[in-house]
């Protein structure tokens, strides 16, 4: 039996508030006042917008904040769709080269940003914030906007305050497979009024209920969640994503990132509808358990990580024994025959996400700097693979993924 590529970290009682909340989708509202009043202790003094996915989040703040032209910074390991998005918008981008220490923006690269810069957009990678006090401070000396890419890193912290706190705008993503989970979703936080209803009045006038798309979004739903348990994927997928990855690479990458802007075609911010009263019921549950999931994955990540260490072709990106991060992603370079080992360890039955979307550089975005070498990132790039993490994970499951890892990295 194969294990998944993820886990969606669904409990019993998530099932039921599904079904009981499909059945009954009234007053939506109340739900919603519940997990912005929730939220308000993690960003207080912020505004704060359930919307149907972190791109839209960002897609608007963009707009709104910027006018065309403007010259916006990245890090060159980002979102791609984001990238895409600001040039969509026409605005100008430049990439700033990460960090080796948690390939996240490096800020003393900062330093040399050029005047006419309106902008800078931050991920904070894999959950692990950036240096934020650094990027704030230059931000505030060059007087530009800063945005925090936080859809993989609520609930972690940087000096006891919570990331999303920092900018003008966080967007944290409560896709299907991020922590909390909305199944699709985002939420935008943000200091700045004037903003906040803008958006609200853009998601008001444009924003369909239709109840096609969203049947169509539930499909979508049962079927991601039916295949992240391993016998059903075993029985659903399995073999088809081998069929794929070995005969059509092309179309195996085209399903697995879907979602992050490699497609030509332009984001479409009306995309999506609504989120559905049960979207936000599972939303206030995982906020609710937010914690006791975090707690499950860092012990699961310090297990994997003491494992892992026995390989000396294996490096773990990100401290996992460091305090105050949510351990969304436990990623891993593989230093050498990175193809060679991941053919194999998928033919073993351990179906993990190559992560070598991320460099930025690499697509066909029209960025000013693109002869720039973005030392760090390109030496990272095409090395890096992602574990599954998730507090529903066994034990016998880390054993097989970390054995499996292990004797395919020696044996080469
Ligand atoms: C770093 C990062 N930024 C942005 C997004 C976009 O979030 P969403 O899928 O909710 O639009 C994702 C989602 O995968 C992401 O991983």
């Amino acid at each position: 039996m194969s294990i998944p590529f993820f886990s969606i970290d669904l409990t019993l009682r998530d099932y039921g508030s599904l079904i009981f909340n499909i059945l009954n989708p009234f007053n939506k509202k109340k739900l919603e006042q519940e997990i912005k009043e929730k939220l308000s202790h993690r960003y207080p003094k912020k505004y704060i917008s359930l919307l149907p996915s972190g791109r839209l989040g960002f897609y608007l703040s963009m707009k709104f904040l910027f006018k065309p032209n403007d010259l916006i910074i990245f890090s060159s390991m980002s979102f791609p769709l984001y990238v895409k998005i600001a040039k969509q918008l026409n605005l100008r981008v430049k990439l700033i080269d990460v960090s080796s220490k948690d390939l996240n923006i490096d800020p003393d690269k900062l330093e040399k940003i050029d005047e006419d810069c309106k902008g800078i957009v931050i991920t904070h990678l894999f959950g692990n914030p950036c240096e934020i006090e650094k990027i704030n401070n230059i931000c505030l000396k060059k007087n530009l906007i800063l945005i925090e890419d936080c859809a993989q890193s609520f609930n972690s912290k940087y000096k006891n305050l919570e990331t999303g706190n920092f900018g003008e705008v966080g967007i944290v993503s409560t896709s299907l497979l991020k922590i909390p989970t909305t199944l699709s979703g985002g939420i935008l936080i943000t200091k700045n009024a004037k903003l906040h209803n803008e958006i609200e009045a853009w998601c008001n006038k444009n924003l369909n209920n239709n109840f096609i798309d969203k049947f169509k979004l539930l499909i979508k739903i049962l079927l991601f969640i039916l295949n992240s348990y391993p016998k059903i994927y075993s029985i659903l997928s399995d073999k088809i994503f081998f069929f794929l990855k070995n005969y059509n690479p092309r179309v195996y990458r085209k399903i697995l990132y879907s979602g992050m802007g490699i497609k030509s075609i332009n984001f479409d911010p009306k995309e999506r509808p609504k989120q559905t009263k049960f979207q936000l019921a599972i939303g206030l549950s995982q906020i609710r358990r937010c914690d006791e999931m975090n707690i499950k994955r860092k012990k699961n990540s310090q297990y994997l990580q003491k494992k892992l260490s026995l390989s000396k072709n294996i490096i773990v990106i990100n401290d996992h024994f460091k305090e105050d991060w949510n351990h969304q992603y436990f990623v891993i370079l593989i230093k050498d025959n990175f193809e060679k080992i991941t053919n194999k360890i998928f033919k073993k039955g351990i179906h993990a996400m190559d992560e070598n979307v991320w460099n930025c550089s690499n697509y066909n975005f029209e960025i000013q700097n693109i002869k720039s070498d973005f030392e760090i990132t390109k030496s990272f790039d095409g090395k890096l693979l992602r574990i599954q993490n998730n507090s529903l994970l066994t034990l016998k499951q880390m054993d097989k993924i970390s054995q499996i890892l292990i004797d395919s990295s020696n044996e080469q």
